[in-house]
């Protein structure tokens, strides 16, 4: 990377390779304005020395030069031409998350973040990830617009009421690193702060048997880590009596059963009132008005809060909203679960 080492104090960690490409674009844009600042004043202040006010010289009379024309329009051309084909390619690989990647269910609320693993454990301010590994948050909020912001991994993205939005990243530095909330969202939007703790393999493992972590350091300040895992503070206890042993789609399992939606929803492939479910997470669904859908987590989301607003070709509008019936916990779980049928 080249200018990272020698400016690494001006910007927060790199903990990502996102986070060195896009420090990497800064920089360009930064040290061509700074080239073009120092070219343009420079010539201003040079033509100003030069050319100043003198009675007896007359100006040229100048009718135009398609050479300093041609060159002014093809060089800015060239230089935004590079600017957007990098930029895009940053954005590009910051958006499209592997589809192999860990994910993680956060719920923003006035003023905390929480977490919820497909483990079924859940986790508030903190956020557990594995090291080397993508990780996917899928988000909403539980009122207003909040904003996850994870300076040393440059991600930020809105989490909006109502809808799923969505960042992935994949840490490279262990330790805990500071979350943000970047959206103004009320009296303690300055104190809506969290970490995500990345976690090294042997620490991933114990947290995921349920294990409790001795303090982690935050990032940058772990201590070099070794093969026989010195930096690997587990204590060793058996596993939290706190630790759900139901996994977060085994939750929605039960939602699924307790709130009614198996009397017309199978889960087997068959038809009954409504389609299945099975294998419906992520095919695409033909609608009864000619058109369709990619079945994700926003259209299962808005078929169970607004059950008309989209009909599934073959079946009548008669399912009941259950707007206002499910926690985000729940919905999360149930999507979850519906996900998982494979
Ligand atoms: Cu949440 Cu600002």
């Amino acid at each position: 990377m080249f200018f990272n080492e020698a400016y690494a104090a001006t910007l927060p960690l790199a903990a990502t390779d996102i986070a060195s490409r896009w420090d990497n674009l800064y920089w360009f844009l930064f040290w061509l304005s700074v080239f073009f600042f120092i070219g343009i004043v420079g010539a201003m202040l040079y033509f100003a020395y030069r050319f100043h006010h003198a009675k007896v010289r007359k100006t040229h009379y100048i009718t135009g030069s398609h050479v300093i024309e041609a060159t002014w329009i093809v060089i800015p051309t060239i230089l935004l031409m590079i600017i957007f084909g990098w930029g895009w390619s940053v954005y590009h690989s910051m958006t499209q998350a592997p589809s192999d990647a860990y994910e993680v269910r956060v719920i923003a609320k006035q003023w905390l973040w929480q977490f919820q693993y497909d483990n079924g454990r859940t986790t508030i301010g903190d956020l557990y990830v594995p090291i080397n590994r993508p990780v996917k948050m899928i988000m909403t909020s539980q009122d207003v617009i909040h904003s996850f912001f994870v300076p040393n991994f440059r991600v930020k993205q809105d989490v909006v009421p109502g809808m799923y939005t969505s960042v992935w990243f994949e840490a490279r530095i262990p330790g805990k690193h500071q979350i943000f909330c970047a959206e103004y969202c009320g009296t303690s939007h300055s104190g809506m702060l969290g970490k995500v703790v990345v976690l090294t393999d042997k620490q991933w493992r114990a947290w995921q048997e349920g294990k409790k972590l001795e303090d982690i350091p935050d990032a940058g300040e772990a201590p070099a880590l070794t093969s026989n895992g010195v930096a690997d503070s587990i204590t060793a206890q058996s596993a939290s009596p706190t630790f759900s042993h139901l996994t977060l789609a085994q939750q929605g399992k039960s939602l699924f059963e307790n709130k009614g939606c198996v009397a017309c929803h199978s889960v087997d492939g068959s038809s009954k009132v409504g389609p299945s479910q099975k294998g419906l997470f992520g095919s695409r669904v033909e609608l009864n008005d000619g058109q369709s859908v990619v079945a994700d987590e926003n259209y299962l989301r808005e078929s169970i809060e607004q059950p008309t607003a989209k009909i599934v070709k073959g079946y009548n509008p008669v399912m009941p909203t259950f707007k206002g019936l499910l926690s985000e916990t729940e919905m999360n779980a149930l999507i979850a679960y519906i996900k998982s049928l494979k």
